[in-house]
C-alpha cells in the first residue's frame, strides 16, 4: 500500500521522465489510471479525449514501424506545427534550455547530436513498458485541445499517485500516417500526443535534472486584493 500523496506533492514530483526500468504495467493499472483521468473537465462535459494504450508485442511492433522508417531517412509531415514559426522570446530561450539540460544530461556538447539521440529515444518510448497515444476529432479547435490537456496532467499526476512515472511527447504527431495505420484510427482521428508511461530509472543521468520555472511575477497579474 502506496502513503497517500496530496495533490500538491503529486505536481512537484511529475517531472518528465526519459528513461524507465523493465517493471512492467498491469493492464488494470492502465485502466484505472484512465478511468479516474476522465474525471477532468472539458467544455460543455464533450470529453473529446480518445486514447490508445500498448503493451508488450503490439508495442514493440509500432516501435520497429516508426524506426525502421526513421532509419530509412524517410519522413512524414506532422498533423500540426508543434510551436509557432520564429517562436520569439522568452518561450525561444526557455526551449532552447530545457533541451540543453537534457543534451549536458547525456553528456552530448553538440545540440544536433543531442537531437537526434533524443530523437530515438522518444521512439522507443524511453524504454517504458507502456506507450500511450492521446488522439482528438479532427473536427475540434483549440477549446477541446486544451481539454485533452487537461485529461494528460491528470493521467500524469494519478501515474504519480500510482508510484509510475511519464513523459508526454508530441514528437509522435510527425508520424501521422504510420501511427494511424499501426492503430487502425478511422480519418477523423488526429494524434495530439504520444505518453510513455513505466517505472521511473533513477539511476539514469537523463532522470537526475529537474526544469526551471518562470516566477509567478512573470506570469501573474494580481489586482484589487487588500
Ligand atoms: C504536450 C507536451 C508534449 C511534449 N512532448 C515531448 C516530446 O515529444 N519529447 C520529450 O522528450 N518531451 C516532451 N515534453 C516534455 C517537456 O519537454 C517538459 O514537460 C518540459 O521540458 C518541462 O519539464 P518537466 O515535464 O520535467 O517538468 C512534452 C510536454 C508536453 C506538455
Amino acid at each position: 500500500m502506496l502513503p497517500t500523496m496530496t495533490v500538491s506533492e503529486a505536481i512537484e514530483a511529475r517531472h518528465s521522465v526519459r528513461a524507465f526500468t523493465d517493471q512492467p504495467v498491469s493492464q488494470l493499472t492502465v485502466r484505472s489510471l484512465l478511468e479516474k483521468a476522465s474525471q477532468a473537465p472539458s467544455g460543455g462535459n464533450l470529453q473529446p479525449w480518445v486514447i490508445h494504450a500498448l503493451a508488450g508485442g503490439q508495442l514493440e511492433r509500432l516501435k520497429s514501424a516508426v524506426l525502421g522508417k526513421l532509419e530509412r531517412g524517410e519522413r512524414e509531415t506532422g498533423e500540426y506545427a508543434i510551436y509557432p514559426p520564429g517562436l520569439p522570446e522568452p518561450y525561444r530561450r526557455r526551449r532552447r534550455e530545457a533541451g540543453a539540460q537534457r543534451y549536458a544530461a547525456l553528456g552530448i556538447a553538440r545540440e544536433e547530436d543531442g537531437m537526434a539521440v533524443l530523437e530515438r529515444m522518444n521512439f522507443v518510448f524511453f524504454g517504458a513498458p507502456i506507450g500511450l497515444f492521446f488522439c482528438i476529432d479532427r473536427r475540434m479547435g483549440p477549446p477541446q485541445w486544451a481539454d485533452l490537456g487537461m485529461f494528460m496532467q491528470s493521467f500524469m499526476l494519478l501515474a504519480v499517485e500510482a508510484g509510475l512515472a511519464t513523459c508526454p511527447q508530441e514528437i509522435w504527431s510527425t508520424w501521422p500516417r504510420t501511427v494511424a495505420g499501426e492503430l487502425g484510427l478511422p480519418d477523423e482521428l488526429m494524434i495530439f500526443a504520444g505518453m510513455s508511461l513505466g517505472y521511473e530509472d533513477k539511476a539514469s543521468p537523463i532522470n537526475s535534472y529537474r526544469t526551471m520555472r518562470a516566477p509567478l511575477e512573470n506570469f501573474a497579474i494580481l489586482r484589487g486584493f487588500d
